[in-house]
């Protein structure tokens, strides 16, 4: 058993809404794409569930990598500008049609550098598409071309999104109540 209701304090998306709207972007994608290849990065390990959802909804070849990256010397719930990857690419991304899928855009720096790192390897394109994007709490501005959700400055998990690395496994996002989880663990 999970035991993930003592600190959920509501269901932000449900599973149908999550499904739902992941459909119309990859329908959004594959027409965007049409008559084009792409090439989607995940980026690990939150990504992992949105990615391989979204990819059976779009119908333009699509090959996959991964690659994770992490932040110097902060807690996990902030992140600061100076990101290092920590698993690469295993194909290069010159001259591919890049498409970067990831959880969530909180201060946009982990994506920023992610960004700036992919630009330097020269693809023909390279887009940006997050399940959620955290607006408010923005630090440096990403270019997002798709989105899922835009979400209010609540700490989220399920859907691939973690608490201290559980709970990616959840069909719904839900939102932490900080002070339950604390006294929970
Ligand atoms: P950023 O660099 O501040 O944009 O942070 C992005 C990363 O922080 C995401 O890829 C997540 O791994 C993590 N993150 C930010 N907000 C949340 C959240 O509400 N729940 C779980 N992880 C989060
Ligand atoms: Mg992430």
């Amino acid at each position: 058993m999970q035991k993930y209701q003592s600190f959920l304090a509501e269901v932000l998306i449900p599973e149908d809404i999550l499904k739902n709207r992941i459909k119309e972007l990859g329908v959004q994608i594959s027409r965007d794409y049409e008559g084009k290849q792409i090439l989607a990065i995940c980026i690990l390990r939150g990504g992992v569930m949105f990615m391989s959802d979204l990819i059976r909804h779009i119908d333009v070849p699509v090959a996959i990598d991964f690659m994770s990256v992490s932040s110097y010397g902060v807690g996990n719930r902030s992140t600061t500008g100076q990101v290092r990857i920590t698993l690469d690419l295993t194909t290069s991304i010159g001259d591919k049609n890049v498409l970067i899928v990831e959880d969530i855009i909180d201060s946009g720096n982990t994506l920023n550098s992610v960004i700036e790192m992919l630009r330097t390897r020269n693809p023909r394109s390279l887009e940006v598409c997050t399940l959620l994007n955290k607006y408010s709490r923005r630090e440096v501005d990403v270019p997002i071309k798709y989105c899922g959700f835009n979400i209010p400055d609540k700490f989220v998990f399920g859907y691939g999104l973690d608490m201290d690395e559980f709970y990616r496994n959840l069909p719904f996002i839900g939102v932490v109540d900080l002070e339950k989880y604390e006294a929970e663990i």
